[in-house]
């Protein structure tokens, strides 16, 4: 038996999304670009899809520029607001995934003034401190902040950000991979400049992502060459990889409520599960009203298997995460759970996160595994009942 607890980092691709890609594969080959009849009908395939994935969060169809998913979107926005919307400052936090951070980090080196709001345990911002330094300063700032945690689950309250970027000013770009699908998301009624999105997070293709760029906020081309993208990213599209985003996208906003209730179902049962089993284990997520219902980020206490966990669960069938998926191979040490000081005194976060393809008989199989591997911690009236 295999058990796949790894959703965060990538989901299985819908059987309908490998139908439709597959169809768009063997029988629309043409350019989209080409003026024939081949191209036309692959153009129209693609402005399909944008028409899906700009109803799906709110937006007009210009404001959906596709790319190779959420790493080139975060990377675009930041960028290119640089570049050419007269940025000079960016607020963000400690806790972003590595192409926010390292976007950042690199923009700093460039001359642009960086701040990081620190993380409260749970992985919360301070909305005051964001706000205060909003207050304090007529520098053209952007505001990148992350929509949910990948590692841990924190959910950012997005409308609240959006206010306070529109009340002084700034822009705000939000890294909304881990959220678009599995949130209801509606760009008209916020403020936000630039959001992005991964498909392979929601059961689409990887290598195809997209991101929405407010009318007011468009920038010159990220990738210069042919016209493609409204001239923003040139190359030819990546149409399976577009058709196949907007099916799982459409699937994912379609049956967003039934996969909602499944996944808590399953999140709540582990949890249970968990906590009924284990002395002292503890959760690095915040509640289930709150946080990513996909993501359970458990913090196991020290034991002499846990540097080894993750890659005994992996041999027992389990795949997990220690961290984001960049990281989970090495484990090298999460910043997330740095930044929330979790793993003290040789305690271990390990992130399980969950689709709607899962099941509870999956969680009884993980929850059993864990037990043959960390017997000193299982709680002493559970050893009883086994014995
Ligand atoms: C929050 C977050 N941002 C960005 C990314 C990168 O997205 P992609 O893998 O589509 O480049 C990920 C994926 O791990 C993510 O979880």
């Amino acid at each position: 038996m295999r058990v796949y607890f790894d959703s965060a980092a990538t989901t299985q691709l819908a059987p309908e999304v490998i139908t439709e890609m597959t169809k768009v594969m063997a029988e629309d080959y043409g350019n989209p670009s080409s003026i024939h009849a081949d191209g036309r009908k692959v153009r129209s395939i693609v402005e399909e899809a944008r028409k899906t994935c700009a109803t799906a969060i709110g937006a007009s169809i210009g404001e959906i520029f596709f790319t190779s998913g959420g790493t080139e979107s975060n990377n675009m926005a930041l960028k290119c607001a640089v570049r050419d919307l007269g940025v000079k400052r960016i607020i963000t936090s400690t806790v972003e995934h590595h192409c926010v951070m390292h976007t950042v980090d690199r923009l700093e080196k460039e001359g642009v003034e960086v701040l990081r709001l620190e993380v409260n345990h749970i992985g919360q911002i301070d909305y005051d401190a964001l706000e205060s330094l909003l207050e304090n300063s007529s520098t053209k700032t952007m505001v990148s902040l992350m929509h949910a945690n990948n590692e841990i689950g924190t959910l950012l309250d997005i409308e609240r950000v959006g206010l306070l970027c529109k009340a002084h000013g700034a822009l705000f770009h939000s890294d909304t991979v881990q959220t678009v699908g599995h949130f209801p998301i509606d760009v008209s009624e916020m403020h936000i400049h630039f959001l992005s999105c991964g498909a392979h997070k929601f059961h689409g293709p990887k290598g195809v992502g997209f991101l929405y760029m407010n009318a007011n906020a468009i920038v010159e081309p990220f990738i210069d060459g042919g016209a493609q993208e409204r001239n923003m990213r040139a190359g030819t599209e990546n149409v399976y990889g577009i058709v196949g985003q907007a099916v799982a996208l459409r699937m994912a906003v379609d049956e967003m409520e039934e996969r909602i209730n499944h996944i808590k179902g399953i999140k709540q049962y582990m949890k249970d599960q968990l906590a009924d089993t284990f002395e002292d284990i503890r959760f690095n997520c915040p509640g289930m009203d709150k946080g990513l219902y996909t993501v359970l980020n458990t913090n196991f206490p020290a034991s002499s298997k846990n540097e080894m966990l993750l890659m005994h669960l992996d041999i027992l069938g389990i795949s997990a995460s220690g961290g984001s998926a960049c990281s989970s191979g090495a484990d090298a040490g999460s910043h997330v759970i740095q930044a929330i000081k979790s793993d003290q005194d040789g305690r271990k976060s390990i992130r399980f996160s969950f689709s709607h393809y899962n099941t509870k008989e999956e969680v009884d199989y993980v929850v059993g595994k864990l037990k043959e591997i960390l017997p000193e911690l299982v709680k002493k009236n559970e050893t009883v009942l086994e014995a």
